[in-house]
């Protein structure tokens, strides 16, 4: 199925998809392995820096290669495409779907880089997803506050005609310093007025609850990124404390299945099934 119906089926049935990204054939693995398991969709991001530490090339062929290894529905995506000239190598080396991260420009200038994505993403029949208002990204403020407006997102959606977008509601990428508190019925005004698949950037470390709520209230691609490398980077230092093994066949498999058990529980929270129940 192409993502853009998979992701409207989902979007109607309130239930997540999720999007992990991967940084090696561990963390590919990891995840992949967690999908097939609950025989359940995934979307595989890479970023700028993702592209430049595998190539372009071998990370898509990777990416679709484990797809195709472990019999699992996927698409492989870029995640914060910073410019459109990276966005056209992503779509000439067969990438699905397409992120342009204009949201930290001015909105005329992010509708303007939006829509020349759009334009380019036709031809290849690939999914285009845009930002409006302000997700801290690593390293930036969470204290600023840059929250999607629901007029703006509309304008936005309708003059760029982009196929998903990613809302600030009150997620930043990357740990929390306090509990995040999302802005539900902030949601809910965007999500009833703008037509696109709404994406939840920086779900790492945000109670399960709140994900599902906002599943519920029209969230449906759901990014996964920094909880991923934490586990892998984690599990493998505890794993070569006092450890002399040089066989690295040896030492990444513990990682590889912590990311596997990781995954499995995002994939189990995103299906929404509490609210998938209360439907019937
Ligand atoms: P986290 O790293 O906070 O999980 O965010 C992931 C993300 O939004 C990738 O685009
Ligand atoms: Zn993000």
């Amino acid at each position: 199925m192409k993502l853009k119906e998979k992701l409207e089926l989902f979007t109607k049935q309130k239930r997540g998809l999720l999007a992990t990204n991967f940084y090696n054939l561990e963390t590919l693995h990891g995840v992949l392995r967690a999908a097939s398991e609950l025989n359940e969709p995934v979307i595989l991001q890479l970023t700028q820096s993702s592209i430049d530490y595998m190539g372009l090339d071998s990370a898509v062929k990777m990416g679709r290669a484990g797809l195709e290894q472990f019999g699992v529905e996927g698409w492989i995506h870029l995640d914060h495409g910073g410019s459109v000239e990276l966005v056209q190598k992503c779509l000439d080396a067969g990438f699905d779907s397409v992120m342009i991260d204009g949201s930290e420009l001015p909105f005329e200038e992010n509708i303007k880089i939006t829509r020349e994505v759009v334009k380019r993403a036709q031809s290849y029949g690939a999914h285009v997803e845009a930002e409006l208002g302000y997700v801290a990204k690593l390293g930036q403020s969470h204290g600023k506050q840059g929250f999607t407006q629901p007029d703006e997102a509309k304008s936005f959606v309708d003059a760029t005609g982009v196929d998903a977008l990613a809302v600030a509601i009150g997620t930043a990428h990357g740990f929390y310093k306090e509990k995040p508190n999302l802005d539900i019925q902030l949601l809910k005004a965007i999500a009833k007025v703008a037509n696109a698949t709404l994406v939840l950037h920086g779900s790492s470390g945000v109670p399960h609850s709140q994900v599902q709520e906002a599943i519920s209230n029209g969230i449906c691609k759901v990014n996964l990124a920094t909880e991923i490398k934490n586990i892998f980077m984690n599990t493998l230092k505890n794993e070569l404390t006092d450890s002399t093994e040089i066989d690295l066949r040896k030492v990444f498999p513990k990682a590889t299945s912590q990311v596997t058990d990781l995954v499995k529980t995002k994939l189990l929270m995103i299906k929404n099934e509490s609210h998938a129940k209360t439907l019937h």
